[in-house]
């Protein structure tokens, strides 16, 4: 298990992190989330030894992350760190010696890498000369290199074009399945509900929600009924007792009941107003699971 545990840390007067705890397991991909300054990077730059907490830490198999588990781990950080006027496969190459692989595993890990992640042309060129995404690519490819036992990445998938982001997902699953936890932080949350096992949502220095994508929605399941009557009045749910209209379209209805309330009522109240083509509980993406969590974090709190 890779394990968050207990982390605080408050720059001045600032409380960043309130006791931030999650796992990862092996082979599992766990997608970390939160609004801007929510902590995120905080939290991994612990890990990686470039913060320290003011209390808590961070365990890989049991022990608490010294410099020589971290050389293990595969680490992207948020300001990306290449040098310029390197060439894409000296720089990827440099960072494989870093973690300690001799030259010639090197040269081979720096060839499959570069390749598999799309960079063979421009194995030559000097970094600054590659766009932005390439050179994210750069950085995943160093972070990679080296066969890390366990992955922290900071928005590796931000900048990347749609075929950029496929092949990192490609490159980060083919790791969870041998064996390596993923971590990475992301703002794009349909890529986070599709490739993640388990996501975490920061909130006011704490994990306001942990679980499968599953897990969030069942908490929040019951609740959003939608119900298409092409031909229904305007309004007509606005008097069915025990329900609030959450948006109306023509005759697409989104409707939230209270726990006591009947959906077969609901059903009937339908009925009666024209023929019903849809009548199904809505599952809130992550990205309405997100906005709730982060909206009111002591309502949705599962963490503790
Ligand atoms: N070295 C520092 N000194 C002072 N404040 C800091 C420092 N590093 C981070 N902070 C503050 O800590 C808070 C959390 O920042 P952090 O970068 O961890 O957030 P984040 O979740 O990664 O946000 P984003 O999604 O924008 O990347 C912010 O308010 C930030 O200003
Ligand atoms: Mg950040």
């Amino acid at each position: 298990m890779l394990e968050f545990d207990g982390l605080h840390k408050s720059f001045g007067h600032h409380r960043v992190l309130d006791g931030v705890g999650f796992t990862v397991a092996p082979g599992t991909m766990f997608g970390f989330c939160g609004s801007n300054g929510a902590g995120k990077t905080t939290t991994m730059r612990i890990a990686m030894g470039l913060a320290r907490p003011d209390a808590g830490e961070v365990r890989w198999r049991g022990r608490p992350l010294d410099q020589a588990l971290r050389r293990r781990i595969g680490y992207m950080p948020e300001e990306r760190g290449l040098y310029p006027k390197m060439k894409v496969g000296e720089q990827v190459a440099y960072f494989a010696r870093l973690h300690g692989l001799d030259a010639g595993a090197a040269a081979r890990a720096t060839g499959e890498w570069v390749e598999r992640l799309g960079l063979g042309a421009r194995r030559t060129d000097p970094v600054e000369k590659l766009s932005l995404g390439n050179q994210q690519r750069v950085q995943l490819a160093a972070a990679l290199v080296s066969r890390p036992e366990v992955l922290i990445l900071d928005e590796p998938f931000s900048g990347l074009d749609p075929v950029g982001v496929d092949s990192l997902a490609d490159a980060l699953l083919s790791q969870v399945r041998g064996g390596v936890p993923v971590v990475f932080s992301s703002h794009q949350l349909d890529l986070v509900e599709r490739l993640c096992d388990s996501v975490g949502i920061l909130a006011g220095g704490r994990m306001v929600a942990t679980g499968t994508v599953d897990e969030l929605r069942r908490r929040e399941a019951g609740r959003l009924l939608r119900v298409v009557v092409p031909d229904a009045p305007p309004h007509w749910a606005a008097d069915v007792p025990g329900v609030r209209v959450v948006s109306e379209q023509g005759g697409d209805t989104l409707l939230e009941l209270k726990a006591e309330t009947d959906d077969q009522t609901v059903l009937a109240a339908a009925l009666a107003t024209g023929r019903v083509t849809h009548f199904a509980w809505q599952q809130p993406s992550l990205v309405e699971l997100f906005r709730e969590a982060v909206a009111a974090p002591s309502a949705t709190d599962v963490a503790a």
